[in-house]
This record gives C-alpha cells, structure tokens and sequence, in this order.
C-alpha cells in the first residue's frame, strides 16, 4: 500500500498538444537521480495512480515530471488538465534502478531513450556524478516528431556548463526529416554504425555502459542490436554493460 503527500501543481507547461511539463511543490523526497514515484489523482472517487521518473535533481526546490498525453489512458489526460494551484498525489517512495549508483564506471556513459523516456536521463544530467564518473556523456532522444525534441535549453545549458567535447547529443526524429536529426530507429542506427558517426564516439563493451529508458520495443530491439555488438545487461552479480527500465 502506498502513502501519499498531497502537493501543489505550480506549472503545467505545454510544449505540444500531446506533451506536457508539470511543476510541483511538495514535501521533499528523498531519491536518486533516475528514478521515479507514483503521480496519482483521485477519479470517480478512486485514486488513480502512475509512475512518473523526476525530471529534476535530488533537492531541487520543486519536483517536475515530463509526460505524454495517452488519449484512451485513465491518467495522462487528467494530468495534462491540471492548472497552477491544483492538488495532485504523489507516493512517499521513490524507487528504481535506472541509476548510476547500479552502473559501472567506464570511458563512455550512453543515455539512449524514446519519448518520455528522456526524463530520468535530464535528473542524471543535472547532477555532477557521470561527469566525475565517465569521461564521456552521450545522450541520445528519439521521437515521432522535431517538435518533440523538448527540453532544449536545458540541455544547452548543461553542455555550456559541462563542455560540448564531453557531453554529446544525438536526436533522431522518426517521422519527418528534420535537420540536424537522424533519421529511423535508435537499434538500426546502433547496427549500422550511424550512431557511433553521429556521436564521435565508439560503442564498444570495454568503453561503454549503456542505460535505455521508454518504449519497450526500443528497449528490446536496442538490447539485440547491443548484444550483437558483444554487450549484455548488467547485473549486480554478473556484470555487463546494459541498464534499462520500461515505461509499460
Ligand atoms: C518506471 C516507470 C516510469 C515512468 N515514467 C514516466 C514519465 O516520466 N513520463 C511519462 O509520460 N510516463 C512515464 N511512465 C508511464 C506512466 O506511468 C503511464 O503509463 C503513462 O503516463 C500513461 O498513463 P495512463 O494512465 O494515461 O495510461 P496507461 O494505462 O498507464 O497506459 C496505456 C498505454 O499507453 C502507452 N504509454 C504509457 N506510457 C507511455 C509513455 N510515457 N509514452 C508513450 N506511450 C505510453 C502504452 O502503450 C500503455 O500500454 C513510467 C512508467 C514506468 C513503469
Ligand atoms: N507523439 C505524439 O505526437 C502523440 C500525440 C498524441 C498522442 N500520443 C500518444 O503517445 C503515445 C506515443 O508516444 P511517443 O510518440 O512519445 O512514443 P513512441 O511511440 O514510443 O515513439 C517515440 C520514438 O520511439 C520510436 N520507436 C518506437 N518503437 C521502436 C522500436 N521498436 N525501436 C526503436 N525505436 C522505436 C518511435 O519511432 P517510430 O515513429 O518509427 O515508431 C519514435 O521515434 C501513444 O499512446 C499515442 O497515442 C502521442
């Protein structure tokens, strides 16, 4: 059984119809970069609940979360509703292991992610662990659309603070050209070697660790085509170089 706190929304920031940013105040939480705690609101009477992945670091002043409007999901419209002022749930317990305390060290830390998948890997970012930890930074987001490559000024301020030969940064749009983006899928790109091109970095298993986060069959098809590359998850006992958590 979860326990709840009740927070306040402060921002709810639409960045397309589908997609949108809540801000919200709450007690604090304690938790780790890259992971999550349920958002819930009561409907008809019952509380409905979904986990969410912090956008924001650890101790930051308030707790964001970046979501996708699921047209026929009994949540994601609600929460995309909500107005500065409105109350909203959240669980006392964040967990998850999509965190760099579960990763070992390496040359390259690579950030793979579909859609919404990109928000644990913003908290990551924003903390000073993979820049004491990797030499290199490579974070990857893949959407339907170039609208949907959000939270660029953030990203741009990271890499202003961390420098741009350290932390790169592949976008892939699937759905229309887009400059600047590549184009398909994250797992062909892996196999045919565009996304090591693109990021000026070897994806190898003795240089690389590799954390996934979003759509499942991205999570799969990313796993085959890393395993044909000689990686394999990584667990506590039996070490490897691939990390990944699911959105459904
Ligand atoms: C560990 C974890 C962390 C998560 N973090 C986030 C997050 O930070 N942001 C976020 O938007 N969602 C996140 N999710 C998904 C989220 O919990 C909900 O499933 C989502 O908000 C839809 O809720 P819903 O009740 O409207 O529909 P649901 O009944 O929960 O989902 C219906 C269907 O919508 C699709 N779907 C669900 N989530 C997504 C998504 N994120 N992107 C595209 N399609 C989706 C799937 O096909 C799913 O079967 C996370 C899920 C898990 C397990
Ligand atoms: N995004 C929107 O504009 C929008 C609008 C309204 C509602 N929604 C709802 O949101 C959900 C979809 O959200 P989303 O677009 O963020 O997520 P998504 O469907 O997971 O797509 C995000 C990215 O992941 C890619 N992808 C899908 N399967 C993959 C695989 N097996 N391997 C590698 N990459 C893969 C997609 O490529 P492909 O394009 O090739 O599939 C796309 O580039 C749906 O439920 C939809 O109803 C979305």
């Amino acid at each position: 059984m979860s326990k709840w706190l009740e927070g306040r929304v402060i921002e709810n920031r639409r960045w397309t119809e589908a997609l949108f940013s809540l801000r919200v105040q709450a007690q604090p939480l304690p938790f780790e970069a890259g992971q999550f705690v349920k958002l819930a609101l009561d409907v008809d009477g019952e509380r409905v609940a979904r986990p969410f992945s912090f956008v924001n670091p650890p101790q930051a002043p308030l707790l964001e979360f970046y979501g996708v409007v699921v047209p026929e999901g009994p949540l994601s419209p609600r929460l995309a509703r909500l107005s500065a002022g409105d109350a909203i749930y959240l669980s006392t317990n964040p967990s998850g292991f999509l965190v760099l305390s579960e990763v070992p060290d390496a040359e390259t830390l690579w950030l793979m992610s579909t859609g919404t998948g990109l928000a644990p890997f913003l908290s990551i970012l924003c903390t000073d662990t993979p820049w004491l930890r990797y030499r290199n930074v490579v974070l990857v987001h893949a959407a339907r659309f170039a609208k949907e490559l959000v939270y660029r000024e953030l990203l741009d301020a990271i890499e202003r603070k961390r420098g741009g030969e350290r932390f790169r940064r592949v976008s892939f749009v699937s759905r229309e050209a887009a400059p600047g983006s590549l184009s398909g899928r994250i797992p062909a790109a892996i196999g045919d070697g565009r996304l090591e091109a693109a990021a000026g970095v070897q994806l190898r298993p003795e240089s690389s660790q590799v954390m996934l986060c979003g759509n499942p069959d991205m999570l799969r098809d990313a796993g085959a085509a890393l395993a044909a590359r000689g990686m394999k998850k990584h667990r506590r006992r039996t070490p490897g170089q691939i990390t990944v958590e699911s959105f459904w």
